[in-house]
């Protein structure tokens, strides 16, 4: 009995010695947890996200918390989806640069300048920076990125695609390189063409509404004129090569002349109409091209409706994978700039693309594919014929032919006529369109929209 109570005696002690032990270990944890004080650019659709996530309780751990500390705003006094307490607000960039407490700086205004240079103070002041601004990265992503390495400062730039940083990461780890890539990267775009053929409108009214709901681009013909996702693409084959491609150098057409007839038309020969970046290489050929494209119903990309963003991906030992993802709005973005700051907490660091490739880029002339081609022309004899004895001059042949519209009287009347062609080579279609287009029998400029397969 004796020795059973002495030996409860030394377990009480063994158990407050425990208890007195993590007590410590709390409070050293408590005390070693990091907080990050963190500056904000941009209290708009995104920005009020972030802010709003920041002050939400859930993105805190027991290793680390971010403090929001400054967000520079254009003006004080503009109406706001969040309302913050005034001290934190203020017009002078300097205040968030050159506060000492503020170590992480998030760029979520958008345009070139300022934002460039806020970027590289930051980065020469020791501050990390995390960034949504695609069309910035698209043209500075070496600077930028220099000056990250050289200042060993972490980079964030997983808002910059498709909303979502599982892209950024799993590519800019991935040791085999890439060797076809095709992309839905503009929410605006897709929800617009969605839009178009679930309602029957017009692209000027579902733009407009696309606008009201905060999914644009400042200026939207970045979004519809195909700019938003060539600048995605840029920054994409930018982390994967370490080849930042001028984007002059790219063929960048957007959605602008599609038209509901168009989506119709393409709806009846099993296609759906999407803008799309694609990026092939052949050892070190490079094409890279973004444009508006006919891709099978029912398959990969084609399937994604509204803000969807998605990617299909092959790499070169065949693998193929795919993402899906919302591509614009207020949340999505927000969340994967709150990942980007877990991850800079944790000290995992994003690949930065320094080692340069060599590649050279297609010219678009030399592209290969297959075509849409939609003709208005007269409804009468032998003007089929006048129409395919010019493709087959150029080498390009016919796959399906689609002739729409009545004739209401006896006189002959412009209809549409739609041909799907074979593969063929651009610069022979280019060619071909400018001969048929100068025909009389032929009204107005002809439509081409490019036919793709996708990789699933
Ligand atoms: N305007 C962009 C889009 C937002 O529509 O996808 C996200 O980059």
């Amino acid at each position: 009995m004796r020795g059973s109570s002495e030996a409860f005696r030394f377990l009480d002690k063994e158990i407050s010695l425990c208890y007195f032990l993590s007590i410590l270990e709390r409070k050293k944890a408590r005390m070693e947890k990091k907080t990050f004080g963190v500056g904000l650019f941009g209290l708009g659709t995104v920005g009020g996200g972030v802010a709003e996530l920041l002050l939400n309780e859930n993105w805190k751990s027991k290793d680390y918390e971010f403090v929001l500390k400054k967000v520079a705003v254009r003006h004080l006094n503009k109406r706001r989806s969040i309302s913050l307490p005034s001290r934190l607000l203020t017009t002078n960039p300097r205040e968030v640069l050159e506060d000492p407490e503020i170590d992480t700086v998030i760029e979520v205004m958008g345009g070139i300048s300022p934002a460039k240079e806020i970027i590289i103070e930051a980065l020469r002041k020791g501050k990390n920076v995390i960034t949504a601004n695609k069309a910035l990265l698209a043209r500075s992503g070496s600077l930028i990125f220099k000056e990250a390495t050289e200042n060993n400062c972490y980079l964030g730039v997983r808002a910059s695609n498709i909303a979502s940083y599982r892209l950024i990461e799993s590519l800019a780890y991935s040791p085999s390189k890439i060797e076809e890539l095709i992309g839905i990267f503009n929410g605006t775009c897709n929800y617009i063409l969605t839009e178009m053929e679930r309602r029957g409108e017009s692209f000027s009214n579902v733009l407009k509404k696309a606008q009201e709901i905060g999914y644009t681009e400042k200026d939207p013909s970045d979004d519809i004129d195909g700019y938003d996702t060539a600048h995605k693409l840029v920054v994409l084959l930018g982390l994967t090569s370490g080849h930042f491609l001028p984007l002059e150098s790219l063929f960048v057409e957007g959605i602008r002349k599609i038209t509901l007839q168009d989506i119709l038309f393409a709806k009846e020969l099993g296609y759906r109409i999407k803008l799309v970046a694609i990026a092939r290489r052949k050892g070190e050929e490079l094409e890279a091209r973004v444009h508006p494209a006919l891709l099978p119903i029912g398959r990969g990309l084609a399937r994604l409706d509204g803000i969807e963003n998605g990617i299909e991906i092959r790499d070169e030992t065949g693998v193929e994978v795919g993402l899906q993802a919302p591509g614009a709005g207020r949340y999505p973005t927000a969340t994967a700039i709150l990942e980007d700051l877990v991850c800079m907490a944790e000290g995992r660091k994003l690949v930065s693309p320094y080692q340069r490739e060599h590649l050279t880029l297609k010219k678009m002339e030399e592209v290969e594919t297959r075509y849409y081609l939609r003709f208005n022309a007269l409804d009468q004899a032998g003007v089929l014929a006048k129409i395919s004895g010019i493709l087959g001059s150029y080498n390009i042949s016919i796959k399906a032919v689609l002739q729409k519209g009545e004739r209401e009287s006896e006189r002959s009347e412009f209809v549409p006529v739609i041909m799907l062609t074979h593969k063929a080579r651009e610069k022979d279609v280019q060619n071909a369109i400018r001969k048929i287009n100068s025909l009389s029998v032929i009204k107005g400029e002809t439509l081409l929209i490019r036919v793709e397969e996708g990789i699933f």
